[in-house]
């Protein structure tokens, strides 16, 4: 599937980081935001990677340590990425009425629910809220890369050819 009908144009940026920054703007960049600014990153991401965890640490005015600690204590933060491969299907108000659904019913079919990992271990499935490039709808984050316009076909062979049965 990441091919150059389906992934996103070089021009166009990955917005979460945007996005993210708004989230902590929204709490005046307050340490005591933590859980919430973790939770955006989550929910953007789909996980806290290091990076991650050391921009909010700057950004927070918190020291990586904390920061790192308050991810690890809470059950419901993931630290990596649980399958083998990761699709995130954005589900905001313009991926949805583009079809989001059915590249969801096309997941939890073949491989899990929203928020589960397939039991082989090869994919984990995310449905996400707006990622900022409602441009490219339907749009799907896989495995870090935005692709765009994405059709349940298109969806289709790229399990195929991971081998998802
Ligand atoms: S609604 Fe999907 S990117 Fe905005």
């Amino acid at each position: 599937m990441p091919d150059s009908t389906t992934a996103a144009p070089p021009s166009v940026r990955d917005n979460r980081e945007k996005m993210l920054e708004r989230a902590m703007s929204r709490h005046q960049y307050s340490g005591d935001a933590l859980i919430e600014v973790l939770h955006a990153a989550q929910e953007l991401y789909g996980y806290l990677s290091p990076p991650l965890l050391r921009m909010i640490a700057r950004k927070l005015k918190l020291p990586p340590s904390r920061v790192l600690g308050v991810a690890t204590f809470y059950h419901f933060f993931s630290l990596k990425p649980k399958g083998e491969h990761f699709f995130q299907v954005c589900t905001g108000t313009a991926c949805y009425v583009a079809g989001a659904p059915a590249l969801i019913e096309v997941l939890e079919r073949r491989c899990c629910k929203s928020g589960a990992t397939s039991p082989d271990g090869k994919v984990t499935v995310q449905a996400v809220r707006c990622i900022g490039s409602c441009g490219l709808a339907p749009a799907v984050i896989y495995d870090g890369r935005i692709l765009a316009r994405v059709t349940p076909d298109q969806l289709n062979q790229e399990l195929d050819r991971i081998g998802v049965p």
